[in-house]
């Protein structure tokens, strides 16, 4: 049962749904959905492109690097040492 929450909630994490990617589909000009949580798991082989952006925390949505992935977008935790690592190679977007 616990297992099951962890595994839907890990996914809901390294798939971020909340998102629509800025190069999106479709949706009009409804406020930009925002990571209400950040995962530690280092994701860097899922991370395409050469851009993060940097999210601020304002409840409900936390303190967030967002990545670009083959399917959307990431919430990682700014002060995970994979995440840091790549910033630190990327440029910084808003
Ligand atoms: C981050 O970079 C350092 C220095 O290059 C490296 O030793 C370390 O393994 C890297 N850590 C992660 C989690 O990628």
């Amino acid at each position: 049962m616990s297992v099951k929450i962890l595994s839907v909630t890990l996914l809901l994490l390294s798939m971020c749904v909340c998102f629509s990617s800025s190069a999106g589909i479709r949706g009009p000009t409804k406020k930009r959905p925002c990571c209400v949580d950040v995962t530690n798991l280092d994701m860097s082989p899922e991370v395409v492109g050469e851009t993060y952006r940097e999210q601020a925390s304002s409840y409900p949505c936390v303190n967030a690097i967002i990545f670009n992935t083959e399917y959307g977008q990431l919430c990682a935790n700014p002060d995970a040492q994979w995440v840091q690592n790549l910033t630190s190679t990327m440029k910084k977007v808003q």
